[in-house]
Order: C-alpha cells, then structure tokens, then sequence
C-alpha cells in the first residue's frame, strides 16, 4: 500500500520537472534570438549610434614626457560601440614641444597602415613596409605616403596627456575618419 501512494507523487515531480526543463528552453532561445538580432539593432540605430566615437583616453603625466624627442606611448583605450565596452592597447607617437604645446600622430603608416617606427640618429620617422619616410613634424620626406602622419585629437587636463584615438583611411591624400 505504502509503494502505490507514492505513484501520483512521483508524477507530480515528473509534470514539474517537464515544466521545468520547457521554461528552460524557451528562455535560452530568448536569449540566443536577442544575440542573434544584435547586428540587426545596430543598423537599425546606424552609425553614428552603434559606432560611437571613443572617449578621451590618459596617455601620460605631461611633466615625464622628454622634451622634443618623440615617444612611443602605449594605453588602454575604451573601444567601439554604445552597447559592446572593450578595452584594447593602443599606442601613439608623442612629442613635447612645450609644457602646453605637444604632438599626437597615430602610430598607422599613412601608405597602407603598416607600423612606422622613430629613427633618432636620423631625426625621423621611417615606414619598414615601402621605406615612407617622414619629418619630426609628419610631414612626407620620400617614399610613397600620400599625406603626412595623422595627428590625435589631444588635450591637457590636471597635468595629464588626454588623446582621442581615431582610425584613418590609409593611402589616400586627404585624412578621412573611418569608423
Ligand atoms: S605602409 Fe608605410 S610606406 Fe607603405
């Protein structure tokens, strides 16, 4: 007698346990179709929502930077769009010409976006790619670079380096933001 009373209860937990695992399923494909729907949203807010400007980042203390000679200066950076916050490294090439006075230059070749580097001895930036070589100022000394280096939007705020990264479309005359 004791074995067929439990036979209704052991139902009941069934009924609830299907209940339990329907729920489940309808929640994950909630889930998975608004991960899916994403790409869609950001078309519908267009560019210049989804593609949000970055912020303005901290590069470094205005008093360490040396005085007219350019440094390599690596950040973290806020990166991409209003509803995804990344994080990433970036770098950028500073020159203190004064203590309110400084140079930003993106770090992207202007030729086709390779990574130029400082030659001191020579007093000049230099491209490894296609040998584009540039003056301390960015200015184009020889080589195929159609423009001079791209500078960053930069400021000076409670004695720190503030920049503003930005991407710019490479091998073209003019400096044309891309997003
Ligand atoms: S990418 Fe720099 S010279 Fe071509």
């Amino acid at each position: 007698m004791e074995h067929d009373s439990q036979i209704p209860e052991m139902g009941h937990v069934e009924a609830t346990r299907r209940r339990f695992l329907k729920w489940l399923i309808a929640v994950l494909a909630a889930v998975n179709a608004l991960i899916a729907g994403i790409p869609f949203l950001r078309s519908l807010l267009g560019p210049s929502v989804a593609a949000q400007k970055n912020e303005w980042s901290k590069v470094a203390a205005v008093d360490l930077l040396p005085q007219d000679s350019p440094v390599d200066m690596r950040f973290m950076a806020e990166s991409g769009e209003a509803y995804l916050h990344n994080t990433v490294l970036r770098s950028v090439w500073v020159i203190k010409h004064s203590p309110e006075k400084i140079s930003v230059f993106s770090p992207v070749c202007t030729h086709l976006g390779c990574y130029y580097q400082w030659n001191g001895q020579a007093d000049r930036f230099e491209c490894p790619c296609h040998a584009s070589v540039f003056a301390p100022d960015g200015k184009v000394i020889s080589g195929p670079a159609p423009r001079p280096l791209d500078t960053l939007e930069s400021k000076i705020e409670n004695g720190y380096l503030l920049v503003k990264w930005e991407n710019f479309k490479a091998g073209v005359p003019t400096k044309i933001p891309v997003a």
